[in-house]
């Protein structure tokens, strides 16, 4: 490799590495994380299903119902306690950060549902 090549790829390395922070960076699509590992549940709106029970719903607002255990039922699912849909699976295909994407969507549909401010 001649020099001019290695200063080319000197001067275009620190772009693909700030292309990759980007990317890497970038907010997991909270809505369609959700209509994939959820909403056949929760509802399209998480507004529930025969299934499940709406996440848009005072019992699941942040006071009651933390972030924390959002991520607790993705991970190590849910013994059935409040409704009589039966226990919530764990959800195997989805992260942490994805996870937390969906939290923020189903926070969004609550303040838009008039639940939390
Ligand atoms: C196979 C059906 C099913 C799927 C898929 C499902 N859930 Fe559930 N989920 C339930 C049921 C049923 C309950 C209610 C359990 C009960 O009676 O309290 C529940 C309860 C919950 C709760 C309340 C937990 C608690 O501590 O009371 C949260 C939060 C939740 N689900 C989030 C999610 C998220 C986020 C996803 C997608 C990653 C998801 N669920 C996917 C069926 C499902």
């Amino acid at each position: 490799m001649d020099n001019r090549m290695k200063g080319a790829i000197a001067a275009l390395l620190p772009l693909l590495l700030l292309g990759a922070v980007a990317c890497g960076g970038q907010q997991a699509d909270g809505a369609a994380l959700f209509a994939e590992n959820c909403a056949i549940c929760h509802g399209a709106q998480a507004d529930g299903t025969m299934s499940g029970p709406p996440l848009v719903h005072r019992l699941y607002e942040p006071g009651h119902h933390s972030d924390f255990a959002f991520q607790n039922a993705a991970k190590n699912g849910v013994v059935a306690h409040h409704w009589d849909f039966g226990d919530m699976p764990p959800v195997p295909g989805v992260s942490e950060d994805e996870v937390a994407a969906i939290i923020a969507y189903i926070r969004n549909l609550q303040r838009e549902g008039g639940i939390i401010r």
